[in-house]
């Protein structure tokens, strides 16, 4: 494999990656394979996309940048659903856990999620952007160009400031999108013990402040008996809505609180978790267009046994995401890639199903018209795997199969 630059000339493309097979995913079954392929790009968005043969130029006069490539190129990863913005870390939990510990015993007794949100908040914004930066990292080295990434550990106004700036910079620094979720009714924080609806007026109040500074891209919740309650979830999303936010949820974890069908009725662009999801719910999910994001690595962590209503899903048409949940707690996951294997093994998707889960539905639940799929007109985010069958991509643990990770036209990582 080889790259070439040419020197200034007027070419119709910026970059020409010739030789691998694509994986449009551009279909509504299958891969949309394109074998010995060539994929070239200009002002940041795909503008061709063919066989090598119908070429009707030589590369060199084509293209200032051209790759010679093998292997495959599926579009670039999407991870919808992150919390990867967090200080220090939940070894010790993990240990408790294994001892017996439930997670919800851990969160009562003012573990869990509180105790993240004491480390982040004690970092300084500086200290944050350390500790959170090779996380995404991690996940762009193994495929990731778009990630969500979600406040939800500062729980008061300053500190959810904090992680959504750190987000903020994040996409900055790397080059990657980062799509920003204001998740401030994620816990309870201390100084509201027994006020949780004095704390949900609180996140109501700060959300249009912090909209105003454009931190935030969507709004999420997190519906259960640890953490809030439909009714207050629903102020939340009321908040949103009358700010034109899109919302989405943590919704039907572990125990179903109708969070997928309250989603569905704020028009959420997902419900995610979701394995205790109710057929009311899927139906209604359905008709809302609400994506079900599968979070398998916290379903494995956890070592839950509920499956989500996989095949209720697919009858009813309700696209499946598949993210990391990137977090501390339940899931300290710093592949995309090993989510889609978890999803595989662990809910049988098939791994067409799951690289559609973490490409082109993850780019529903997050909103994005424009990536997720090899389109003419769509971003030039890809990958090129070192693999000879998109299965590959689900089928090894571990690993380094990315060979090269281009987002808007950019090389990232090679
Ligand atoms: O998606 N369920 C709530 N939120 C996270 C866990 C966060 C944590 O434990 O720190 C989740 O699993
Ligand atoms: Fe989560």
């Amino acid at each position: 494999m080889t790259a070439s630059t040419s020197a200034p000339h007027n070419h119709r493309y910026d970059g020409l990656i010739l030789g691998a097979s694509l994986a449009t995913l551009d279909c509504v079954d299958g891969y949309g394979e394109i074998a010995d392929a060539a994929l070239a790009w200009r002002d940041g968005r795909i503008a061709h996309i063919g066989p090598r043969a119908a070429l009707d130029a030589e590369p060199a006069d084509l293209a200032a940048t051209v790759i010679h490539a093998d292997g495959w190129i599926t579009p670039g990863l999407i991870d919808c659903h992150t919390h990867l913005v967090f200080a220090g870390d939940r070894a010790r939990e993990f240990e408790l856990r294994l001892q017996g510990a439930s997670y919800e015993a851990i969160a009562r007794a003012g573990g869990g999620i509180v105790s993240s949100v004491r480390a982040t908040r004690e970092a300084s914004e500086d200290e944050l952007l350390r500790q959170s930066l090779p996380r995404a990292r991690a996940l762009l080295a193994d495929g990731a160009t778009s990630l969500e990434i979600k406040s939800g550990y500062g729980l008061d106004f300053d500190n959810e400031r904090k992680m959504l700036r750190v987000a903020r910079r994040i996409g900055e620094i790397l080059g990657v999108r980062v799509r920003t979720t204001y998740l401030g009714a994620h816990a309870l924080p201390p100084e509201y013990s027994d006020r949780a609806d004095a704390y949900i007026d609180a996140v109501c109040e700060w959300m249009p402040r912090l909209h105003a500074e454009a931190l935030i891209d969507a709004v999420d919740a997190f519906c259960e008996g640890i953490g809030f309650s439909p009714a207050q979830t629903r102020r939340v999303f009321e908040t949103a809505r009358a700010l034109g936010l899109p919302v989405k949820l943590h919704a039907d974890q572990l125990s179903d609180l109708g969070g997928g069908a309250l989603a569905a009725a704020f028009d959420g662009l997902s419900a995610d978790h979701v394995e205790h999801t109710s057929l009311d719910s899927v139906r209604a999910m359905a008709e809302h267009g609400t994506v079900a994001v599968l979070l398998p690595g916290a379903f494995h962590v956890l070592r839950e046994t509920k499956l989500p209503p996989l095949q209720a899903f697919r009858e009813h048409g309700v696209a499946m995401a598949v993210a990391t949940d990137c977090n501390p707690g339940t899931s300290p996951l710093l592949s995309l890639r090993q989510a889609m294997q978890l999803s595989c093994t662990h809910f049988r998707l098939t791994p067409e199903e799951a690289l559609r889960g973490a490409t082109v539905h993850a780019a529903r639940a997050l909103g994005l018209v424009d990536a997720g799929v090899l389109r003419v007109g769509a971003r030039a985010d890809f990958v090129q795997w070192d693999i000879g069958h998109p299965a590959e991509l689900c089928y090894w643990l571990g690993g380094r199969l990315a060979r090269r990770v281009v987002a808007d036209g950019r090389v990232l990582v090679e």
